[in-house]
């Protein structure tokens, strides 16, 4: 979802709870679609044990697709002993959470194929990548037994690049250069009583304080350079050669290196953030492991969803499957082509939210450079190159072998590396991350993979985008019939397994206090 309709939801809530009180709020979310799932109501996974003296049991459910969403659904009914099967159109399991080591195959849906030849203990996770601390990721890894570790997010010693700069310098000189002259602007402005009208006499005293804090401005308020900035050689016996001073305040507003400085100010980005040890897969193969074997079936596409007077029909490539309800937690595009009777207004809500590009391609290197030379260890350097991102592993330190994520695109960028073969990708990825890092970033590959989700089969985009004010989403929010629909794009968590996960618990709480009170 995007943040303008965030927005104008939030803006909403507001005024209505202003005006009404909170009654009108919560009535307000109700016919929004958020309440309750964005009061975050205390979840409570179905049990056995909810059946006794009902003289009700647990259903027989189809779940479609089994990545986060559907898995988690699965794993969730599983828990009160609803009878589930998973059907899922790919080979492998898991969707958007993919990670991807040696010997495995990568088909994009045009049938170009690439075989990923990475070391041992070398990973790529080609999708999901990061958890937030705040979301339920973390609940289900800790659940699970999935280990967890931190995933470096920001990097002071990561790099900052934009066209025209000579050279890349280190996030925490763009850091130290942007807050030095804003607060010298800010603080002699504050001085000069620009600000008189809007500060008491002890707020200026206090803001005064702070700038000289936050920028490392001196008496006379004028930003010279900051040891926050670091070294050409470091501090050690010696006090360290400082770097080259820095530029005015025009010259560094002109770099533009401002992104970079704020990439993890969003509440979904803060440091620290979290993957699990060893590949993103493994709260997949986690849920699969308590979904039970036999219970998900790969290689069933489906082809027609059909509402019964007493339940579901799905017809697959491997047969036909007949439920008490369905779980579609399909890409919301892919579900809108299969034929069925979900109704027009559920199609039309479900062809609405559009697939939003994005790519990565995963580099293999035989030596860690960006450790021994670089001294970067995990996080991000980020560029207005169209590479977007460079991503520095968060493991495997010091190990012989190490994985940079060579880039992380979206939209029109992602088009333009997916539209190309993969050695053009790699090929292009490689001048471009030159500039940042010099000849040893192509001279010392060994093996890269590439990614486009748009060319994904039965997935077809990263994830979703929803126009603003669409009524799609408290429509799809609801089932049609007996089908429920799943996935992150359903919250306001797009693009997150946290969505996927929370969209799966709401759809779990609806449907058993659905088979609770069905007529016996
Ligand atoms: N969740 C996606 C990311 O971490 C958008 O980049």
């Amino acid at each position: 979802m995007s943040g303008a309709d965030r927005l104008t939801r939030r803006a909403l809530l507001v005024g209505v709870g202003a005006a009404g009180g909170a009654g009108a709020m919560f009535a307000a979310m109700g016919a929004l679609g958020l309440a309750p799932q964005e009061q975050r109501a205390q979840y409570t996974p179905p049990r056995p044990s909810d059946f006794r003296l009902t003289g009700r049991a647990a259903a027989k459910v189809l779940v479609l697709g089994a990545g986060v969403a559907g898995l988690t659904c699965a794993y969730e009914l599983g828990k009160a002993g609803y009878d589930c099967t998973v059907l899922e159109a790919g080979d492998r399991i898991g969707g958007r959470n993919l990670t991807l080591r040696g010997g495995d195959r990568l088909t994009e849906t045009s049938g170009a194929t690439q075989t990923v030849e990475f070391g041992e203990g070398v990973y790529f996770n080609a999708g999901a990548a990061r958890i937030a601390q705040w979301m339920v990721t973390l609940d289900y890894c800790r659940e699970l037994g999935v280990p967890i570790e931190t995933f470096v997010n920001n990097n002071a010693s990561a790099y900052v690049y934009n066209h025209g700069m000579p050279a890349p310098v280190r996030a925490r000189t763009a850091r130290a250069d942007l807050y030095g002259h804003i607060s010298e602007l800010l603080a002699k402005a504050t001085h000069a009583g620009a600000l008189d009208r809007r500060l008491t006499g002890e707020d200026r005293e206090r803001l005064m304080a702070f700038l000289r804090r936050f920028g490392d401005i001196g008496g006379e308020l004028s930003y010279t350079g900051s040891p926050r900035r670091g070294y050409a050689t470091d501090p050690g016996l010696g006090p360290g050669t400082p770097l080259a001073p820095p530029g005015g305040l025009a010259e560094v507003l002109a770099a533009g290196v401002g992104r970079a400085v704020t990439m993890d100010f969003g509440y979904d980005q803060a440091a620290p953030m979290f993957q699990p040890v060893g590949g993103m897969d493994a709260i997949v193969a986690a849920l699969a492991r308590e979904i039970g074997p036999g219970r998900i079936r790969t290689g069933t596409a489906v082809t027609k969803i059909t509402n019964l007077p007493d339940g579901v029909e799905v017809i697959h490539h491997a047969g036909t499957e007949r439920a008490d309800y369905c779980v579609a937690a399909l890409p919301p595009h892919v579900l809108a082509k299969i034929p069925g009777n979900l109704g027009a207004a559920v199609v039309s809500a479900l062809a609405t939210p559009r697939p939003v590009s994005a790519g990565k391609i995963g580099l293999e290197y035989g030596r860690r450079w960006w450790e021994q030379d670089d001294r970067i260890y995990g996080g991000i350097t980020e560029t207005d190159l169209d590479i977007t991102h460079i991503w520095y592993p968060s493991y495997g330190y010091h190990a012989a072998r190490g994985l940079v994520v060579g880039y992380y695109a979206t939209d029109e960028h992602a088009r333009t590396y997916g539209g190309l073969s993969h050695r053009d990708r790699l090929r292009r990825a490689l001048t471009q991350g030159k500039k940042i890092h010099g000849e040893k970033y192509r001279s010392e590959l060994v093996s890269a993979v590439s990614i486009d989700w748009d060319r994904r089969p039965h997935i077809g985009g990263g994830w979703m985008r929803w126009p603003e004010h669409s009524e799609g989403l408290a429509l799809l929010r609801r089932p049609a019939d007996r089908v429920y629909f799943a996935g992150d794009w359903l919250t306001h968590l797009v693009a997150w397994q946290a969505g996927a996960m929370e969209s799966a618990r709401a759809v779990v709480t609806d449907l058993h206090r659905r088979v609770l009170s069905a007529p016996v």
